[in-house]
Parts: structure tokens; C-alpha cells; sequence
């Protein structure tokens, strides 16, 4: 109890914006200063947000903060179970380059569209750099799902959500209307 308790007290889980609110729609400026105790706060929000609604990721600009910062990364994750682990990552000011012109579809959901998914188009491999907290060169190439995450969070800061990504329309719907019976609307 009287630990649950502690966790609860320095945790700061942030109100999470749903699609609709014009803030979601902006284009993100980039992170200027690194290493920062502002920065610092700000991702622990993002850590602590992200991992209470279970998501997969998350991008600054769902929670009102209109920068280009990414944060995302899961070991077993019951919004999608099939998915391979994905380390946790803090990406900031983003370059995604897709290697090769494959695609391939897949599920999403978004912390910022509660309850739904839909199959999305994405690059099937990418190279994506940037820096983390502390301004410090990242430099990746991945493939399948990890691909996929970076990508949809990587919209967010062009103001893009998956919605509008969807190449198919009859392949967007509610979580538990989709897939009865499995509990994966944990949004
Ligand atoms: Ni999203």
C-alpha cells in the first residue's frame, strides 16, 4: 500500500487529447535544448501517460505540447499482442527515410482515437535518426512493427493521425466490434 501509494504521488500522468481538438492537427517545432530538467519532466509524463493507457507510443503533441518528441517502445503489449518487443525509445526531432518502396498493412491504434483501429499502409523497412535527451545522436534501421510505431508517432508531429491513413475505409471500426471477444480496447 504505502508504496503503491509513493509511486502514485511522483508519478504525472497527462490528459491525453482526442482527435477533433485542433492541437492535434499542428505541425511540431523542433526540441532546441536538450538535457534539460524541463526535457527531463516532460518525457516522465510521457513515460508515465504512455504506460498507463498501454500504448505503444506516444507523441508530445497528444498531450498538448507542441514539439518534436516521440517516446515509444513495449516488451508484451495486450493492445497488441502479436507484436514483436520494441525497445523504449526518446526520439526527438525525427528524419525517417524508408528503405526500398515495400509496404505492408496492419492494425493500429492511437491513445488519441480511444477504442478504435484500422488497417494502415506503412513503410515495411526504415531508417530513422535523431537525438535523445541529452542531444545524443540516434541512428536506426528497422522493419515490421518498430517500423510501423516510429512511423505513426512520426505523423503526430506533422499533425497527421493514422485515420487519414487508411487506405481502406471498411477496415476502420471499433475495437470491440472488430474483434469480438478479445480484450484489446484497453483505451
Ligand atoms: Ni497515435
Amino acid at each position: 500500500m504505502e508504496k503503491a501509494a509513493k509511486i502514485l504521488a511522483i508519478m504525472a500522468i497527462r490528459e491525453v487529447l482526442k482527435m477533433g481538438d485542433p492541437r492535434l492537427l499542428a505541425v511540431s517545432e523542433p526540441v532546441r535544448e536538450f538535457g534539460t530538467p524541463a526535457l527531463e519532466s516532460l518525457l516522465a509524463d510521457m513515460r508515465d501517460t504512455m504506460r498507463d493507457l498501454n500504448g505503444a507510443g506516444l507523441a508530445a503533441p497528444q498531450i498538448g505540447v507542441n514539439l518534436r518528441l516521440v517516446i515509444f517502445g513495449m516488451d508484451y503489449n495486450p493492445r497488441y499482442p502479436d507484436a514483436a518487443p520494441v525497445p523504449y525509445t526518446v526520439l526527438i526531432n525525427p528524419t525517417l527515410t524508408p528503405i526500398g518502396e515495400d509496404m505492408e498493412e496492419g492494425w493500429e491504434g492511437c491513445l488519441s482515437v480511444p477504442g478504435m483501429r484500422g488497417v494502415v499502409p506503412r513503410y515495411k523497412h526504415l531508417r530513422y535518426t535523431g537525438v535523445d535527451a541529452d542531444g545524443l545522436p540516434i541512428d536506426r534501421i528497422v522493419s515490421g512493427f518498430h517500423a510501423r510505431v516510429v512511423q505513426h508517432e512520426a505523423d503526430h508531429l506533422d499533425g497527421i493521425l493514422y485515420p487519414r491513413r487508411i487506405a481502406d475505409l471498411t477496415q476502420f471500426g471499433f475495437s470491440d466490434a472488430l474483434f469480438p471477444g478479445q480484450d484489446l480496447a484497453d483505451d
